[in-house]
C-alpha cells in the first residue's frame, strides 16, 4: 500500500467503502475501473483490458469508458445485475493542490435507476425491502423514478405466503432483506428463485426500529409517524425506514420527489396467487411470456406512460370494496356514454408526457432542457383538460377534475424561459428565450453587434485599402484576422499588425478588431454560463413544486386509465357489471375477453354462468377435448376480476357477487411453459385453495388429476370436489374428463353439472362451444386424436384398451364400436339439447348404476315388490334432472317402498 501512487491510495480508500459495487473512478475525461472490477467491466462491456503501473514493476488491470458515453455503459453493467458506484472529481483539477478530491456521488443499483434507457415506459421499477418481526412482516416498496413509496404490514395466518405473493406481484428489480431473513437460508434461496432480481442485505443498524423511524421522520419532516397510521406497525416502519436509509446511502441526495408514504393493506385487494396471475395471463401469456395475448394487452388503451403503469397496477390489484369499484364504474360509464368528451379527453391526455419520471429526473438534477420543455408542454394541456371535465357528473371524475392543478406560475415560467426545441446539452447555450433575462439579452446583443461589425469589416477594409481580394476570417488559435494575398502586400496599411504568414498570404489584426473580438467572445462565454445558471435556477423552481406536480400526475394517470377502460368497453361492446354483496355470480352471454379478441369478429360463442351459495356453488364441467372448457373457466375468472378492477366486462349482463380471492389450478398439460408439470405442484396448488379459500372465493380447477393415473386422479378429483362442496364452500368451477364426477350432483345439493355441447355428424365432431346443463356422455379423446391424424391401428387399439379399462363405467362409450371401428356413420347422432334419443340411452347406464347402489344400500329384495319402482328408476333421465328433482324422486320412491314393506 505504501508504495502506491497517491491517486491509487485514494482509489483504494474509496473502493474499500464500496466493496459490493463496481467503482467507476473519474480520471479526466474517463471513468476507470481497476483490479477485479476492471476484469468484470471489460468482460461485460466488451472493452479492452489494459494495465497501469503500480510501482515496483507491478501492474494493475484497468479499463475505462469515456465520460460522455457513460450512460450506456452504466446501463449494461446494471442490467448485468451489478451495483455501480460513480466516483467524481469534486474539485477543479486546475486549482487542486495534490491529488484531486474525489467522492462517490451515487451508487446506481437495479432498483434505483432513473435513466430512461434502463426503464420500461409502462412498468414501474420497484425496489423493495422486507423485514420479519416474529410472525409479522413489513414490506416497503419504492419507485425512485416516479416517487412512489408505499408500505404494508402482513401478519396472521399464511403471512409468509402473502408476502411472497405481494413480492411476486411487484416483481421488484431489487430486494433488500433484513438480517434475520438474509441469514435464513430458506428465505434466501426462495428469494433468489422466486424474485429473479438482485437480492441484497443491508446494514443491520438501518433495520432497527429507532433508526428506521428517525429516517422516516426526518425525511418527511414530521415529529411522529402517527399521521401515517404507523404508530403500531413496527415491522412496516422498519422496512420503510431501512429502504429510505438505503436510498440516502446510495443516491446521496435528498429525494424530494418522494413526498408521501402510503400505507396499504393487502387485504383491501383481491388476493391472487402468483400461479393465478400467470394462469389467467394477466400481464403476459403462459406460453412465451408475451405481452400480446394478455389481459393487460387487451385493456391497454392508455395514451400516457403513467396511465399504462397505473393500469398494470389495477389489473394486478382488483378491489374488494364495493364503494371504490362503483365509483370507478360510474366514471367509466359516463365516459362510455359521452363519446365526444371521451375522445377529447383522450386526445388531450395524449399530449401529456411522463410527468412522474420527468419530476424524478428533475429531483435527481439529471433533467435536461428538453425534459423541462416536455414538462412545460404537459402543463399547458391541463387548463383544457379542466374545461373538458367541467360538466361531469360521476363523483370520481369530478374529484379528478378538482385535482387537476394547472400550476399557472410554473407553466408560465417554463413557457417564457425555455425555447421551443432546445438542445439536450445544458453547456452550449441556446436554451433560454429572448426577453427572459435582461442581462442575457444584453450579452447577446453585444455579441451580435460585434459580429455585425466584423461582418461589415471586410467591405469597409476593401474599400479603404483598395485590395479587392481582402478577406476577414476566424480560426481557433488566432481569433479574427484580415487576410491579404502576397500580390497585394504593397497596399497593406501601416496599422495592420502581422500575425501569421501563409504560403501565399499574410494574416493581420488591428487593435480595433481585437477589441471587438474580446467583446464577442467574452459575451458569448458569459451568455452560455448565464444560460446554464438560469437553467439550474428554473430546474430548482420546478423541483420545489414536485409534490404538486406528482399529485397532478396522479390525477392525470387515473383519468387516462378510466378513459382507456371506457374506450375498450365501447370498442368491444362490454357491459357495466353490477356489483353485489351476496354470493351470486350471474353472467349472461359472457365472452372470454382475449380469446374473443383473437378470433374474427362474431366468432366467439357467448355463454352464461350462474354461481351462488345455495344451488350452484360447484359447477362440474365435462366435455370433449378442444370443446372450450378451459376458455369457459378462465372467462368466469377474468370477468370477475375485470369487474372488480372497475372495468366493464365482455357480456350482455353481469352481476358479480364480490370475490375475495381467486384460486386457479390449470391442468398439468396446460403449463408446460413453466417446466413444473409435476403432480406435486398440482396438489400443492389445490391444497392452497382448499385451505385458504373462503365462501367468498372463486376456485377454478381445470382438469385436475391429469398428472397421475386415471383411478388416482379420479379418486382425488372426487374427494377434492366433495371437500370444496362440504367444507370450503367457495364458488367453484371444476372441469374434468372424469365423467363419473357428474354423479356428485345426485348426492350434493349445491353441485351442478354442465357440459360443452358438441355436434356429431358422421365422422365429424363439430364444437358448438355452448355450455348446457347436464353432463356430457363421453370424452371423445380418441376422436380428437383421430382428427390430429393418429394412425388407425393406434386408435383401434386405444378403443379396445378403453373397453377393458372401463367395463362398468356409468357413462359408457356408447356406440363407439359403430363409430370408430367401422368408421361409417350409422345415422347422425347428436349430443346436446336436441338429442332426446341419445340422452335416453346415455342416461340408462347411470340409472342402472344407481339401481345397483340402491340395491346394495337399502337391501331391497330382488322380488316383485320393487320391480315397478326399479323400472321407473331405469327410465328416469337422471343426467338431465336437477339434483333437487332427483332427490324428490328418491324421497318418493323410498316412501313407496316403505309403504309396500308394511
Ligand atoms: N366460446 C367459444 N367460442 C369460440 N371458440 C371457442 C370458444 N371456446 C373455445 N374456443 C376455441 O376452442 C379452442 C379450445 O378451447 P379450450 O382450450 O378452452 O378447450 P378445452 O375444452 O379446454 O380443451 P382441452 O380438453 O384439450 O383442454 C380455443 O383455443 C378457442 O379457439
Ligand atoms: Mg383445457
Amino acid at each position: 500500500m505504501d508504495n502506491l501512487t497517491p491517486m491509487l491510495k485514494q482509489y483504494y480508500s474509496i473502493k474499500q467503502q464500496y466493496q459490493d459495487a463496481l467503482l467507476l473512478f473519474r480520471l479526466g475525461d474517463f471513468y476507470e475501473m481497476f483490479g477485479a472490477d476492471a476484469e468484470i467491466g471489460s468482460r461485460i462491456l466488451d472493452i479492452a483490458l489494459t494495465s497501469r503501473e503500480m510501482g515496483k514493476g507491478k501492474t494493475l488491470p484497468m479499463c475505462g469508458v469515456p465520460y460522455h458515453a457513460v450512460e450506456s455503459y452504466l446501463a449494461a453493467l446494471v442490467r448485468a445485475g451489478y451495483k455501480v458506484a460513480i466516483c467524481e472529481q469534486v474539485e477543479d483539477p486546475r486549482t487542486a493542490k495534490g491529488v484531486v478530491k474525489r467522492e462517490v456521488v451515487r451508487v446506481v443499483t437495479p432498483g434505483t435507476v432513473i435513466e430512461p434507457q434502463l426503464l420500461e415506459d409502462k412498468a414501474n421499477n420497484y425496489l423493495t425491502a422486507v423485514c420479519r418481526q416474529q410472525s409479522h412482516y413489513g414490506l416497503a416498496v419504492v419507485d425512485v423514478s416516479t416517487g412512489y413509496f408505499a408500505v404494508t404490514e402482513i401478519k396472521g395466518e399464511g403471512a409468509e405466503d402473502k408476502v411472497w405473493n405481494e413480492l411476486e406481484r411487484l416483481a421488484p428489480a431489487e430486494c433488500l432483506l433484513d438480517p434475520s431473513l438474509d441469514n435464513d437460508p430458506i428465505w434466501k434461496t426462495e428469494a433468489d428463485r422466486r424474485l429473479n432480481c438482485a437480492v441484497s442485505s443491508y446494514d443491520e443498524r438501518a433495520w432497527r426500529y429507532a433508526h428506521a423511524s428517525d429516517a422516516l421522520r426526518s425525511h418527511f419532516g414530521v415529529k411522529s409517524l402517527a399521521s401515517f397510521g404507523l404508530d403500531d406497525a413496527a415491522a412496516a416502519v422498519r422496512a420503510a425506514g431501512a429502504l429510505l436509509s438505503y436510498l440516502n446511502d446510495t443516491q446521496r441526495r435528498i429525494l424530494s420527489h418522494i413526498t408521501s408514504l402510503s400505507v396499504y393493506s393487502v387485504e383491501s385487494y383481491m388476493l391472487m396467487e402468483t400461479a393465478t396471475r400467470r394462469n389467467l395471463e394477466l400481464t403476459e401469456t403462459l406460453r412465451g411470456g408475451e405481452h400480446k395475448g394478455s389481459l393487460l394487452w387487451l385493456l391497454d388503451e392508455t395514451v400516457t406512460a403513467m396511465g399504462g403503469r397505473l393500469l398494470r397496477q389495477w389489473v394486478l390489484q382488483p378491489r374488494l370494496d364495493k364503494g371504490e369499484i362503483v365509483e370507478r364504474l360510474d366514471a367509466v360509464e359516463e365516459l362510455v356514454k359521452n363519446t365526444p368528451m371521451r375522445t377529447r379527453l383522450r386526445e388531450q391526455l395524449a399530449r401529456v408526457y411522463d410527468m412522474e419520471r420527468l419530476v424524478g429526473r428533475i429531483t435527481y438534477g439529471s433533467a435536461n432542457p428538453r425534459d423541462l420543455v416536455a414538462l412545460g408542454k404537459s402543463l399547458q394541456q391541463i387548463p383544457e383538460l379542466i374545461r373538458i371535465l367541467a360538466g361531469v357528473e360521476a363523483p370520481r371524475l369530478k374529484e379528478l377534475g378538482r385535482r387537476l392543478d394547472p400550476l399557472p406560475e410554473l407553466t408560465d415560467l417554463l413557457q417564457q424561459s425555455l425555447v421551443e426545441s432546445p438542445p439536450a446539452s445544458v453547456r452550449d447555450g441556446g436554451l433560454i428565450r429572448p426577453g427572459y433575462s435582461q442581462e442575457l439579452d444584453q450579452l447577446r446583443t453585444a455579441a451580435r453587434e460585434g459580429k455585425d461589425w466584423i461582418a461589415a469589416l471586410e467591405a469597409n477594409e476593401r474599400e479603404r485599402t483598395g485590395i479587392k481580394s481582402l478577406k476577414v476570417g476566424f480560426n481557433k488559435v488566432f481569433g479574427y484576422y484580415i487576410e491579404v494575398t502576397k500580390a497585394n502586400l504593397a497596399s497593406v496599411p501601416e496599422y495592420y499588425q502581422r500575425k501569421q504568414t501563409l504560403a501565399n498570404a499574410e494574416r493581420y489584426i488591428t487593435p480595433e478588431l481585437k477589441e471587438k473580438e474580446n467583446l464577442i467572445l467574452g459575451a458569448e462565454e458569459r451568455a452560455i454560463q448565464l444560460e446554464y445558471d438560469l437553467f439550474l435556477e428554473i430546474r430548482e423552481q420546478v423541483k420545489a413544486a414536485a409534490p404538486r406536480l406528482l399529485s397532478l400526475a396522479g390525477a392525470v394517470s387515473q383519468l387516462d386509465v378510466l378513459g382507456a377502460l371506457a374506450e375498450v368497453a365501447v370498442r368491444r361492446r362490454y357491459c357495466r357489471p353490477q356489483i353485489r354483496e351476496d354470493m351470486v355470480i350471474d353472467i349472461r352471454a359472457g365472452r372470454h375477453p382475449v380469446v374473443e379478441a383473437m378470433l374474427p369478429q362474431g366468432q366467439f360463442v357467448p355463454n352464461d354462468v350462474y354461481l351462488d351459495d345455495e344451488t350452484a356453488q360447484l359447477l362440474i364441467l365435462t366435455g370433449p377435448n378442444m370443446a372450450g372448457k378451459s376458455t369457459y373457466l378462465r372467462m368466469v375468472a377474468l370477468i370477475t376480476l375485470m369487474a372488480q378492477m372497475g372495468s366493464f366486462v365482455p357480456a350482455d349482463e353481469a352481476q358479480i357477487g364480490l370475490v375475495d380471492r381467486i384460486f386457479t389450478r390449470v391442468g398439468a398439460a396446460d403449463d408446460l411453459g413453466t417446466g413444473q408439470s409435476t403432480f406435486m405442484v398440482e396438489m400443492s396448488e389445490v391444497n392452497t385453495a382448499l385451505s385458504q379459500a373462503t365462501p367468498r372465493s372463486l376456485i377454478i380447477i381445470d382438469e385436475l388429476g391429469r398428472g397421475t393415473s386415471t383411478y388416482d386422479g379420479m379418486a382425488l378429483a372426487q374427494a377434492i370436489a366433495e371437500h370444496i362442496h362440504d367444507v370450503t364452500r367457495a364458488r367453484t368451477i371444476f372441469s374434468t374428463h372424469y365423467h363419473e364426477l357428474a354423479r356428485l350432483a345426485l348426492t350434493r345439493p349445491r353441485v351442478k353439472n354442465l357440459r360443452m355441447e358438441v355436434l356429431e355428424s358422421g365422422k365429424e365432431v363439430i364444437f358448438l362451444y355452448k355450455v348446457a346443463e347436464g353432463a356430457a356422455d363421453r370424452s371423445y379423446g380418441i376422436h380428437v386424436a383421430r382428427l390430429a391424424g393418429l394412425p388407425k391401428s393406434v386408435l383401434e387399439r386405444a378403443k379396445s384398451v378403453l373397453q377393458d379399462l372401463e367395463p362398468e363405467q356409468p357413462y359408457q362409450q356408447l356406440r363407439l364400436d359403430a363409430f370408430f371401428l367401422t368408421g361409417a356413420s350409422k345415422g347422425d347422432s347428436i349430443t346436446g339439447d336436441n338429442a332426446g334419443a341419445v340422452k335416453q340411452t346415455a342416461a340408462s347406464p347411470s340409472a342402472w348404476q344407481v339401481q345397483q347402489e340402491l340395491a346394495a344400500a337399502s337391501d331391497i329384495p330382488e322380488d316383485s315388490r320393487g320391480t315397478e319402482i326399479l323400472r321407473e328408476i331405469e327410465a328416469a333421465d337422471l343426467v338431465h334432472m336437477t339434483p333437487f328433482e332427483a332427490l324428490n324422486r328418491l324421497v318418493e320412491w323410498q316412501a313407496r317402498l316403505r309403504n309396500k314393506e308394511k
